[in-house]
């Protein structure tokens, strides 16, 4: 049969075809063709059957391509082996780490059109609807031992802003650790998971963001809790292509992930303290069942949170916490 993709392909590169005229170019039956239009409507993609005349796509589809983003960032093309792109995987951190685990050394991409099983923060899930945002991971490996990389997630959110700004995105923030938000609302975040480590030597990490582009309106944001917003309503138009974008954020993000493990959180400092949402805010940090308030002072070089209480400054680490930021 084919698949929902390839149909989906060919669905973009006509005006109108007819269930047979597609059957017999993609060499498969008419309820093949008529199976993989019912997938395609079930993923969210508007499909049109007009009586005479044939399918066709109500509105575009923004595929990823491979090609254009390797094309779109020279660090992605000179350092990163393999960029996987899958049409649906249950989740692009995953993958990634089972591969560092088979013994993989050398940088590696993957990114997906959706998420089954999108891992978020905190055990939480993301929400990774069809061909609408960017789900990418990149698997990297460190000379720096596991216990300097504290700071490396703030790092990689500095990175994803640089990209946004490069792209015309104004008025973003940082919420500690990696959230990125836009007028109080989250644009995105970061996933990093540890994957091969030695006691004090090497380690490998999969990076892992989720960026909302052009999120579909509709049922399946709900359970998302919290405010959102996507790069189209920052840009105030549709903006660029998902592949374009891609290219510009792996871009800063590999560039980031070199200069992180030479240099550290220093070359981040200066756009982190620019970027900081908390800095100076009054806070509410919660530690389990425990509720702690206080003024935030930024951070410290192992990326711990920095806050005031009562004349006292505590610094806390981005696994034992969740933040708010109170008004
Ligand atoms: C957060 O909770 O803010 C972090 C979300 C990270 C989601 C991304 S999507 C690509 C990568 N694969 C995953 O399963 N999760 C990360």
């Amino acid at each position: 049969m084919a698949s929902p993709y390839t149909l989906l392909k060919f669905l973009s590169e006509s005006r109108f075809s007819s269930g047979t005229g597609i059957a017999a170019a993609l060499g498969v039956s008419r309820a093949a063709v008529c199976k993989s239009v019912r997938r395609l409507q079930e993923l969210g993609v508007v499909v049109d059957a007009v009586p005479g005349r044939g399918y066709r796509l109500r509105d575009p589809v923004d595929l990823l391509d491979p090609a254009e983003i390797r094309r779109g960032s020279a660090a992605v093309s000179a350092k990163v082996g393999e960029l996987y792109c899958f049409e649906e995987l249950d989740s692009t951190n995953r993958f990634l780490l089972q591969k560092a685990r088979q013994g993989v050394t050398n940088p590696q991409i993957c990114l997906a059109e959706r998420q089954t099983a999108g891992r978020g923060r905190r055990g939480r899930s993301w929400y990774s609807p069809f061909a609408a945002n960017i789900y990418a991971s990149v698997l990297w490996s460190f000379m720096r031992p596991a216990s300097e990389l504290g700071a490396l997630g703030l790092a990689m959110g500095v990175a994803t802003v640089r990209a946004l700004e490069i792209l015309g995105c104004r008025d973003l923030g940082l919420k500690w650790p990696n959230d990125i938000h836009w007028q109080g609302r989250k644009l995105g975040g970061l996933l990093l998971e540890l994957a091969a480590c030695e006691a004090d030597g090497p380690c490998r990490v999969v990076v892992g963001l989720g960026l909302n582009v052009r999120m579909p309106r509709g049922s399946g944001t709900d359970d998302i809790g919290q405010p959102w917003t996507d790069v189209a309503t920052v840009l105030g138009g549709t903006g660029p292509s998902r592949s374009g974008i891609a290219a510009v954020v792996l871009e800063q993000m590999v560039v980031a992930l070199e200069a992180f493990d030479t240099h550290g959180i220093t070359p981040f400092l200066e756009d982190w303290r620019r970027l900081d949402l908390a800095a100076g805010r009054p806070l509410e940090l919660h530690l389990g069942e425990r509720l702690c308030r206080g003024t935030g002072k930024g951070i410290d070089v192992q990326g711990r949170l920095l806050m005031e209480t009562e004349g006292r400054i505590d610094a806390f680490a981005a696994g034992e916490v969740s933040l708010r930021l109170s008004s």
